[in-house]
């Protein structure tokens, strides 16, 4: 039987007064790859939460380009439907209840097609005039949002391509309300790039084109909300910071563990593995959150700035310092699961890691000698996003030495999904007449305070495109600098064949990732199981 202390049920819900966010100025949208599956998984359902909340532009207009034949009407229709499937359905992006007919169909009314090949001159053409048209019948005014929901290989010539047609050329002109700031906006999906020169080669593409600040390089680990809150609890709170350092942390780990595996991506995993797919993107996006210095003001300069500067001082990890890993067969949360190799449109022979693990330094005042480890890995055992920060023990302790006496570690740990929240882990004496120690939690779940949205986390950072906030898109300098860090574990990694499968589906990863962590005075991973168990 477990004697630890159970945390008791959470009575307390506290009911924030909400910031209302104001419908966003007139604008319309272009959205490259408009059957695609972003579109209608995440974008569209994003725009429908815009247009449900009120804060779409009330002239708004979305046309869609693709090369499958279409109209406007086949097109909603595909998007409706994928819609109708998130009614009542708990595995879905976001589960409604019901569709509000009213904002799908305002949205869905301002929806027109365009059917072509991205990468011919003609398809721009007809967009131009398509453009022309919705902004004249929608008073949208000039300002255009295009957004690039198609494979990483055409973003450069999508780019181009715009460019030459003269849509990207931002102007002033006439709006409804007066004089109105055209602007020409490009949101480009991840994968930025597939090591540090592409991506070099990428921004220099866009950038004959573009300005910087017409870009907007997407991560949606920038939307999830928790992400955004590790900004607020550093800076917003005087109690934390002066511990965030090396005179109090021992080291910090950083895990996005999922318990789907490739789940028919085979072709797209095997041109990129685990770690372009998640390393230098939505795991430094959080590393970035968790290591930056307070920044002067919360304008996208400010933090970016921030960013850029610390992931500047992080040396390449040498490949010794990283891990890879290939699931092979097992069960995940009780179901079978097949093997990488055994996925559709995988080598039998595939050498693509399906799990990383690395180890990285900080060469600043604020972090020098704490080691930060990162790792994530598809069909491990338990889906468990977290930052888990471990502070040095007490300098000294007057309890006797014992297995119930030594007090362990505290740990301040950030969940960012499932179970959204912070909890802080430290010592008590547990009731009795002798001084014996029991470990507890103080948590924090945002379900206790927060009603909770539909959301498919895609609204604030489209909303924030529409706004002209850049603060959480990555910048041309942090994407390379993040590259840059990760370059030689690719390097290492392409010249050497790796022993897969080295881990079982449903296990914490393979043994290699222990030892990376053991090698450092016995250092271990948070067990992902018994962890998601302790805070549910
Ligand atoms: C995507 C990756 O960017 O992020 C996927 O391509 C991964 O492989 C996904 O599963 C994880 O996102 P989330 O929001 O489900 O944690």
């Amino acid at each position: 039987m477990n004697d630890e202390p159970q945390r008791p049920a959470t009575t307390i819900v506290a009911a924030a007064p909400r910031h209302e966010a104001k419908p966003a100025d007139p604008c319309l949208m272009v959205i490259f790859g408009a059957f695609g599956d972003l579109t209608k998984r995440l974008v569209v359902p994003a725009l429908y939460n815009l247009s449900r909340t009120g804060i779409l532009p009330q002239h708004f207009a979305l046309i869609g380009v693709d090369l499958a034949d279409g109209t406007a009407e086949s097109w909603h229709e595909h998007l409706y439907a994928m819609l109708k499937s998130f009614v009542g359905n708990t595995s879905a992006e976001f589960e409604v209840e019901a569709i509000d007919e009213k904002a799908w169909n305002s949205l869905a009314s301002r929806m027109s097609y365009v059917q072509g090949d991205i990468t011919k001159p003609d398809v721009y053409a007809k967009l131009g005039s398509e453009i022309a048209e919705a902004q004249k019948k929608y008073e949208t005014g000039g300002s255009v949002i295009f957004y690039l929901a198609v494979a990483d290989r055409f973003f450069g010539t999508v780019v181009d391509q715009l460019g030459q047609a003269k849509l990207t050329h931002q102007e002033e002109g006439e709006g409804k309300n007066g004089k109105l700031p055209f602007w020409r906006r490009v949101v480009i999906e991840k994968p930025f790039g597939h090591d540090l020169a592409s991506a070099r080669a990428l921004n220099a593409e866009i950038k004959r084109t573009l300005h910087e600040d017409q870009i907007f390089r997407i991560d949606h680990f920038l939307g999830k909300e928790t992400v955004q809150n590790i900004m607020a609890f550093r800076f917003a709170n005087g109690l934390f910071e002066p511990l965030w350092n090396r005179d109090r942390i021992d080291h910090v780990q950083i895990t996005v563990a999922e318990t789907v595996g490739v789940e028919g991506r085979g072709k797209f995993y095997e041109a990129t593995g685990a770690l372009r797919d998640m390393v230098p993107n939505h795991v430094f996006t959080l590393l970035g959150m968790v290591a930056m210095e307070p920044p002067v003001g919360f304008d996208a300069q400010s933090i970016r700035n921030k960013k850029e500067e610390v992931f500047s001082a992080i040396p390449a990890v040498p490949s010794e310092n990283a891990v890879r890993g290939q699931y092979g067969p097992g069960k995940v949360l009780g179901q079978p699961k097949k093997a990488y190799r055994d996925e559709p449109n995988v080598a039998k022979d595939s050498n693509v890691e399906t799990y990383v693990a690395m180890k990285l330094e900080i060469d600043n005042w604020r972090w020098a000698g704490v080691p930060f480890y990162l790792r994530t890995g598809k069909n491990m055992a338990s889906r468990l996003t977290e930052i888990a920060i471990r502070f040095k023990e007490a300098p000294h302790t007057p309890f006797e030495a014992g297995p119930s006496t030594a007090p362990p570690p505290n740990w301040l740990v950030i969940t960012i999904q499932p179970d959204e929240g912070i909890s802080l882990q430290f010592e008590v004496k547990r009731p009795g007449p002798e001084v014996t120690l029991a470990t507890v939690r103080m948590n924090f779940a945002y379900t206790d305070w927060f009603p909770k949205e539909p959301n498919v986390g895609y609204e604030t950072l489209l909303y924030d495109v529409m706004i002209g906030d850049a603060t959480l898109f990555h910048r041309a300098d942090m994407v390379e600098e993040a590259w840059r860090v990760v370059q030689p574990v690719l390097d290492g990694w392409a010249r050497d064949k790796a022993e897969f499968p080295n881990y079982a589906s449903g296990s914490d990863g393979p043994a290699a990732a222990e030892a990376l962590m053991a090698r450092d005075g016995g250092r271990k991973w948070r067990p992902l199981v018994a962890e998601k168990e302790a805070r549910t």
